[in-house]
């Protein structure tokens, strides 16, 4: 029967018409398909595939829990049998109730292991399928420009290299499993309070070279869809700027995926549309009816409209047609063991050591009474409460997995309520651990009140709506310092005359100058999921060493970072920042980008570069020469000739892990492709490869290289 305003002769025509492509169906086809969509789909029906609907009316049935359900993300005619996206929110793991939470991103990143990522994106594309969802916003790669920012921890870290290799390897082991992945935010978003309002300045050069490249990195690999960011971008909003979108994205990069806006504020005008925004999310208070008007009015071509439709259904199509490696997607996939192995090894992979006086290892047989202080020791703490919030079956809490490993009553818990009792419980203790660093109160993803995506109920639970004079969390942190209280702590285990271990939960750089003298070891463990706690006590007993490496630079003195203002109107992203900033202005970092000890040792040698024909190929033997066996996180760096322009004095470009046991040595190679040694210059507006010698320096941290030259 013919829809309300359908003409009788389109619905008959539909229904006898297969627009949906099936698994193992023949690729070429999807063309003619999309052409038959739109043959046949009405106006109102195309731009209706140009948002998304019914996300406030679910929030609503759901007691505004977010996740509660996969949200309509665009796409979708019914009536002619096209499924919209249906989308869920990563990066942490899948963020519908009950779903595997893996480490944080930034976690994550510190694992230097790409292979992994693309292990737990295809985790993801699993638990996402067996949720009904098509659709994720998982690869969040937006570089981290200060470590004050609030959704740090949802990114893998400062370096474009890193984040590209790292976003890549994420966006498409979840597209192996036929879920469409979006990468985000495109672009400049690395503020989060004055993320809706803040207009991010930056010239060429630091455009090309330091904030997108990652975005091309992901692309390039096929990840098929971008979300826009929030921010102003050189004086436009993201979701609605031609520059970007147009431009860069389509002009320059030939990305032909679809490109949709971040939730609710993300496009102000109709014309977004022209600029290049395929969908506007999650609901057509920008689109919708005013798109069709304007259309209908002239002021936008229609070709506009068909424009998004065809990128959207050709990447549906692409999706659908592709055979599933998997025979089904059942529910039991959800956080199941292998899932959840994966998590305790990014817990594992990712912790790194900052300080280690030979406190650690623990061994078992010394430590009869561990002491374990702080209030964040004893609650579930895998991050923020915003959109990337994971509502896992269980969490390990840091002092649970101790008393798992060590047994309940060898270990005695204080925190800072009583500092008093806390420093007794160290003294009584032989050895002392402080947990310390951040919650979704203090760094995150700033949810005002009338929102609440963070409520902490489950749908049904009758819990009060919260109002909008609700507490704002989350935001960009205020300080670069621990609470002071959690420093008191620290100076009173010390005190007790103990050996001290510190680890901090964060999502990016700590400062450590007020207490790190007289600790006997530091551990960052990051927000670390929810086998956080078991991974934690393996790697404080030596079951497993610590192999993690900073993704970002930890400064002694925060004036070192670039400027950072949280509530700034306008600012300019300059070129330089990270390990590039510091080693420009001779800074001694406390931490260096790179940076992470183990309970071995690791020696480099015979580093050798060759020219290959589109790329350096770089070789070196990595030994063991410690007892333990580890993973060594190998690192290759290039120091450009910067006579032609000025470039930074090192740029990480290759990475890779290999486990190594004592003695035992490895081969690394490194392909370092010659486009990535280019400039931009910004005169021709164009990529630019100098000549002359370059050195690349290979090792296992950014301060600790050995070098070869080449002529290039
Ligand atoms: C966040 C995005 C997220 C979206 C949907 C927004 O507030 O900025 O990262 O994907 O919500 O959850």
């Amino acid at each position: 029967m013919a829809g309300k305003n359908e003409p009788a002769s389109i619905a008959a025509d539909a229904d006898a018409v297969d627009f949906m492509p099936t698994r193992g169906s023949d690729p070429d086809k999807n063309g003619d398909a999309v052409d038959r969509v739109l043959a046949h789909a009405t106006l109102e029906e195309k731009v209706g595939m140009m948002s998304g609907h019914g996300f406030f009316a679910a929030l609503g049935e759901d007691d505004r829990v977010w996740g509660a359900r996969p949200y309509r993300a665009g796409g979708g005619i019914d009536r002619l049998g096209i499924p919209p996206l249906l989308f869920t929110d990563g990066p942490r793991g899948v963020t519908r109730v009950g779903s595997t939470c893996f480490p944080c991103t930034m976690a994550r990143g510190a694992t230097f292991d790409a292979d992994l990522e693309h292990r737990i994106g295809q985790a993801m594309g699993k638990e996402a399928r067996a949720q009904g969802c098509s659709f994720s916003g998982a690869v969040c790669i937006n570089l981290l420009r200060h470590p004050a920012w609030g959704r740090a921890q949802e990114t893998y870290g400062e370096d474009p290299w890193h984040l590209g290799v790292m976003g890549a390897a994420m966006g498409t082991g979840i597209q192996a499993h036929n879920v469409i992945a979006t990468v985000k935010h495109f672009a400049l978003n690395s503020m989060e309070n004055a993320r809706f309002k803040v207009d991010v300045r930056a010239d060429e050069r630091s455009l090309h070279e330091v904030y997108l490249p990652h975005f091309k990195h992901c692309l390039d690999a096929g990840i098929a869809s971008v979300m826009t960011a929030y921010n102003k971008v050189n004086g436009e909003y993201c979701g609605q700027n031609p520059f970007l979108l147009t431009q860069i994205l389509r002009e320059e990069w030939g990305f032909d995926g679809f490109v949709h806006s971040d939730w609710v504020r993300g496009v102000y005008k109709v014309d977004g549309a022209a600029a290049g925004l395929d969908i506007e999310n999650p609901e057509p208070q920008i689109f919708g009816e005013k798109l069709v008007e304007a259309v209908r009015s002239g002021a936008i071509e229609e070709s506009v409209v068909d424009r998004a439709c065809r990128r959207i259904l050709a990447t549906q199509f692409r999706f659908a047609a592709r055979p599933d490696p998997l025979p089904g997607y059942p529910s039991d996939l959800i956080a199941n063991e292998e899932h959840r192995a994966l998590a305790l090894e990014a817990a594992e992979k990712c912790a790194v050591l900052l300080e280690n006086d030979g406190t650690l290892p623990l061994s078992r047989t010394n430590i009869r009474r561990l002491a374990v202080l702080g209030r964040l020791a004893a609650i579930e703490n895998t991050g923020d409460n915003g959109s990337s919030r994971v509502r896992p079956p269980y969490v390990v809490t840091p002092l649970a997995g101790l008393r798992d490993f060590l047994g309940i009553d060898a270990v005695v818990h204080g925190d800072e309520d009583d500092i008093e009792a806390a420093a007794a419980t160290a003294r009584s203790a032989d050895a002392v651990l402080v947990v310390v660093g951040y919650t979704a109160k203090e760094e995150g993803e700033y949810i005002i009140g009338d929102i609440a995506l963070g409520a902490d109920r489950k749908p049904g639970d009758p819990a009060p709506r919260p109002s909008i004079s609700d507490v704002p969390i989350g935001g960009d942190r205020v300080s670069l310092d621990l609470p002071p209280v959690q420093i008191d702590l620290i100076h009173a285990a010390k005190a007790s005359g103990k050996p001290v271990i510190v680890v901090i939960v964060a999502g990016s750089a700590v400062m450590v100058e007020r207490w790190r003298e007289g600790v006997g070891a530091i551990l960052m463990s990051f927000y670390a999921g929810m086998e956080g706690g078991t991974a934690l006590a393996r790697l404080l007993f030596g079951e497993v060493s610590p192999s993690g490496k900073l993704p970002f630079t930890v400064a002694r003195d925060t004036d070192d970072y670039p400027f950072f203002d949280r509530d700034a109107d306008t600012i300019d992203y300059g070129y330089w920042h990270g390990y590039s900033k510091f080693d420009r202005e001779r800074l001694t970092p406390r931490y260096a980008f790179g940076d992470g000890l183990s309970y071995t040792r690791f020696s480099y040698h015979g580093l050798t570069a060759r020219r290959g024909t589109d790329a350096i190929e770089v070789e070196v033997s990595v030994r063991n020469d410690g007892k333990w066996p580890a993973d060594a996180v190998v690192q290759c760096y290039v120091c450009a000739p910067g006579v032609d322009a000025e470039r930074p004095i090192k740029l990480l470009r290759a990475f890779d892990r290999v486990h190594l046991r004592p003695s035992q040595s490895a081969q690394v190679q490194f392909s370092v492709p010659l486009d990535s040694l280019r400039w931009r210059d910004d005169i021709a507006h164009r990529w630019r490869l100098e000549r002359g010698t370059y050195r690349f320096g290979v090792g296992g941290s950014s301060n600790e290289l050995v070098y070869t030259s080449l002529e290039v």
